[in-house]
């Protein structure tokens, strides 16, 4: 498995986030909440240093709902809030303003007592590619925004999206890019389509994301493939036991060859489809528990 990231470009991203926080009062840290640490910049805390921050668990609506929890308590532990949100519909995003606004009281009763009228919160998004941050964008501007990419050492002329709510954010987010150099990583980030399946080889990630599931979600796979998974008994380690769990996907997804046998390619990508799309109901793929 070979993942490819450039440094030149990581150095360039930091750079323009790193302009940006001069314009901001606050970051808003988007993650995905079917895998908040995997699809997490490594180097997050060292970009933003001590500038305020919200973190956002986007895809809410495809994660479970209890890991959801128990990152929202994690992230709390080391001293930041964090809220989980669903941009496609919008579910939770009404409360980013008023739990900024707490984030920065201090700020905001420094600007009164000078008699200054506190202003519009100043904004910034940040995330990996894919992880939600124009469909937020659109979903706080309440109409869709023409989101431009950064173009290499430019970051004079931005525009500012006001939002009802108080907030205005600048119109091109923080792109970060995920810790590539481990491969748990990267196949979690290509389970949840994060990266393109180019990128990895599916079989790598679809063994991987069977084996998490057959553990914690097999429930969840013995309804949608009618298959008999006991999470007791299974040996995760064996690839025979994980063939036979993609050929049972395979037959239940009509994805059979001549002689009856199982296209297991086939069976891979729908079965990655499946997950993505949450045809197996709200999972996650990492918790605070496989943390040690
Ligand atoms: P980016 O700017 O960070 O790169 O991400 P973008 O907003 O383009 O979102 C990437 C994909 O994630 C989009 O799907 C988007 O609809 C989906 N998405 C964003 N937020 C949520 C959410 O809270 N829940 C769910 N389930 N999906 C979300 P797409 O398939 O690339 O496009 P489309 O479905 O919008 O056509």
């Amino acid at each position: 498995m070979t993942i490819q990231w450039f440094p030149g470009h990581m150095t360039r991203a930091r750079r323009q986030i790193e302009e940006k926080l001069k314009l901001i009062d606050l970051a808003i840290e988007l993650l995905d909440a079917r895998v908040p640490l995997s699809s997490r910049n490594p180097m997050i805390d060292q970009i933003l240093k001590d500038k305020p921050r919200i973190i956002l668990l986007n895809k809410q609506d495809l994660a479970d709902p209890k890991i959801t929890s128990e990152w929202v308590a994690y992230f709390r532990e080391q001293g930041l809030d964090a809220l989980p949100i669903d941009a496609n519909s919008g579910a939770g995003v009404k409360e980013i303003v008023p739990r900024s606004r707490e984030l920065l009281t201090a700020k905001i009763e420094a600007q009164r007592a000078r008699g200054v009228n506190p202003r519009a919160i100043r904004g910034l998004i940040v995330g990996i590619p894919n992880v939600g941050k124009s469909t937020l964008i659109n979903r706080l501007a309440g109409r869709k925004v023409a989101i431009t990419g950064d173009k290499p050492g430019v970051t004079k002329g931005q525009q500012w999206i006001k939002t009802a709510e108080g907030l205005d954010l600048l119109d091109t987010p923080g792109i970060l890019w995920p810790k590539f150099e481990d491969q748990k990583v990267g196949v979690r980030l290509a389970a949840t389509g994060a990266i393109r399946d180019e990128v990895l080889h599916v079989q790598d990630v679809v063994f991987y994301t069977l084996k998490y599931l057959g553990l914690h979600y097999a429930k969840e796979l013995n309804e949608r493939y009618l298959l008999s998974i006991n999470p007791d008994q299974l040996d995760v380690d064996n690839p025979d036991e994980l063939v036979a769990i993609m050929e049972g996907i395979g037959r239940k997804r009509g994805c059979l060859v001549s002689g009856g046998r199982v296209d297991l390619e086939k069976a891979s990508q729908l079965f990655l489809r499946d997950l993505r799309d949450g045809k197996l109901g709200r999972v996650s793929l990492e918790s605070p528990l496989d943390l040690g």
